[in-house]
């Protein structure tokens, strides 16, 4: 038996009922492990992520609700847990825009609560924390050229293995600068004082229990939207291309990098699809068009606030230091969302009170 087995303390997921967070909840406590899902219930129908992980592992889960600004309550639920993975967020661009001082004390303040839990333990607990390709800002210096599958960099190195770690840092947006300079303290509390910390730093995440909205989770409201017959908006041409990435692989990476903390605390790794799932967003709707047996109007509105025309991860340092096995490639990952969205309308039909995309399975 490993000694994280033998451990018998929780495991911290914060913002557990949210999408990512819900499937590493669910991970975690399919491998034996209690976990504690702390989480404010402020992403709409998250609640229903909450009542699908304690209906699949009962005790296993120990719901706490709470906000991650309440220093009380989350330093007690980290100070208990012998890992955190800390995914609690305001995590769209366009809220951080309508109210930046919000954003910043939930994903600033709330961050450091975390660390400072951490801090004032004898032995350091490790902590991963949910960062984003946002800290790199909009790569408006990289030329580009527009084919047919979108734009890629001129350069033919970038093209080939995509944005790397060693890309300079700036935050654009107020949720890039939150999210940014929560990344950071996270790397500087290893560097200060010894934490067992480490980013990751995401592209675009996809897969069952995402609550996609047009303001985040675009690839789970695309197939939303096609599957209701409904017109989506895309910002910009519709070129921008970004590596996607199922929630599968990224909670494997998760789990892969609290097992290795002690050999990669103090690192940022990016972690996408990588070059071998970037795919433009109207590559993406051909697609979902495809799986969905319909066309899909699409209407146009101008580029948004930050947005990248090109962001596609360079993954080679996470998978090396994580030893990542072969990600799912996008067109499965996306056939298999599609797949779960009808079962779970289906569901939803024989049952009319559960919530989309939320039925327990
Ligand atoms: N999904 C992606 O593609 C992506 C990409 C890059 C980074 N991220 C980061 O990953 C993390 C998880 O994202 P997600 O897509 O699962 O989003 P999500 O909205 O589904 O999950 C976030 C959860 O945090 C909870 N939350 C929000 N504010 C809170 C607060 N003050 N206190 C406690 N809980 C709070 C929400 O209720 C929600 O359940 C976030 O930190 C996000 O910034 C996500």
């Amino acid at each position: 038996m490993s000694d994280d087995a033998k451990d018998t303390r929780p495991i911290l997921v914060t913002g557990g009922a949210g999408f990512i967070g819900s499937n590493i909840a669910d991970r975690l406590a399919g491998e034996g492990h209690d976990v504690i899902v702390y989480d404010a219930l402020s992403r709409e129908g998250v609640k229903t992520n909450l009542d699908w992980l304690r209906a699949r592992h009962g005790a296993k889960i120990i719901e706490v609700v709470a906000d991650v600004r309440d220093a009380g309550e989350i330093g007690r639920a980290a100070r208990e847990a012998k890992a955190v993975f800390h995914l609690a967020a305001q995590v769209a661009v366009t809220t951080s825009l309508d109210d930046p001082l919000e954003d910043f004390s939930i994903n600033v303040e709330g961050t450091l609560n975390v660390l400072e839990a951490l801090r004032s333990l004898p032995s350091p607990t490790p902590v991963l924390f949910a960062s984003t390709n946002k800290v790199y800002g909009d790569l408006a210096d990289v030329a580009l050229e527009r084919g047919e599958h979108g734009y890629s960099p001129v350069d033919p190195d970038l093209a080939r293995s995509g944005v790397g770690e060693n890309r300079p840092l700036e935050f654009h947006t107020p949720y890039g600068c939150s999210k940014g300079a929560a990344d950071q303290y996270v790397l500087d509390y290893a560097r200060s004082f010894g934490l067992r910390s480490a980013v990751l730093r995401m592209s675009c995440i996809y897969g069952q229990r995402q609550m996609g909205t047009e303001d985040q989770g675009w690839v789970a409201h695309f197939l939303l939207r096609a599957l209701a017959g409904q017109p989506i908006t895309l910002f910009g041409d519709g070129h921008q291309v970004r590596d996607i990435l199922e929630v599968a692989d990224a909670v494997s990476a998760y789990v892969a990098a609290w097992k290795r903390i002690d050999h990669i605390a103090g690192r940022a790794f990016n972690l996408g699809g990588g070059p071998t799932n970037a795919v433009s967003l109207r590559t993406l709707v051909e697609h979902i068009e495809a799986l969905v047996g319909q066309d899909v109007e699409l209407r146009f509105a101008d580029w948004r606030a930050g947005d990248q025309r090109y962001f596609v991860a360079n993954t080679q340092a996470a998978d090396a230091a994580l030893e990542l096995g072969p990600k799912r490639p996008w067109r499965d990952g996306v056939a298999r969302l599609a797949e779960w969205f009808r079962d779970d309308r289906a569901l939803r039909a024989a049952s009319p009170s559960r919530p989309l995309a939320a039925a327990a399975r």
